[in-house]
């Protein structure tokens, strides 16, 4: 199946997606990368490994319009499913609706504890044993939706946000490329 990805940021899952995806047998093609963000860091990635990107600034748009030039870029390549990776804006709901089913989100915290922001703080504050991050279908309630995957990583005595986020990068690296590979190949069997 042909996915595209969107990012707001660094872009480092969308790496990890991209070569992935570069490997043989792989289960999936990336055909777009797209940001809101003109200088986000990950859009020099994706046009290095030669993929198609798509920049469109949110700033000055409604929400519905934003989506809308999105959506175009979204069609004109052709994707089958949307793949959302540090995308730091919410979709209208009729966004959502449109594309029920075929948009995946990965979050950092086993959902479904910490939704929304500061989720390793939180982790920590809470005096919880694990942090990580889920791997969820997009609903129009925000990180909402079924979870298809997750991945622990430990919460030491000495933990900072910072130190833990560091490595629940490292361990989304490893499950954002499997589970969608495994989410688009179900869809497609069935
Ligand atoms: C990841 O931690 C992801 O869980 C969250 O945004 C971050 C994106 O990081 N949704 P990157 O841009 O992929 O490095």
């Amino acid at each position: 199946p042909r996915i595209a990805i969107f990012i707001s940021g660094s872009g480092t899952n969308m790496a990890a997606l991209l070569y992935a995806s570069l490997l043989d047998n792989s289960h999936y093609q990336v055909v777009l990368v797209a940001s809101n963000i003109p200088d986000a860091a990950g859009l020099e990635i994706a046009r290095a490994e030669g993929v198609e990107t798509f920049v469109h600034s949110h700033k000055g748009h409604s929400r519905e319009a934003h989506d809308a030039a999105m959506e175009a870029a979204l069609i004109g390549a052709e994707t089958e499913y949307l793949v959302l990776a540090g995308y730091m804006r919410i979709l209208s709901d009729e966004f959502v609706r449109r594309w029920e089913g075929r948009i995946l989100n990965i979050h950092p915290s086993l959902l479904p504890k910490y939704k929304g922001l500061d989720t390793f703080a939180r982790a920590i504050a809470a005096g919880d044993s694990h942090a990580g991050a889920s791997v969820h279908v997009v609903t129009p309630e925000l990180d909402a939706g079924e979870v298809l995957a997750q991945a622990r990583v430990t919460i030491r005595g000495s933990e900072t946000p910072g130190s833990l986020a560091e490595r629940v990068k490292y361990a989304e690296h490893q499950l954002y490329p499997r589970a969608v590979a495994d989410y688009v190949s179900a869809r497609k069997a069935s």
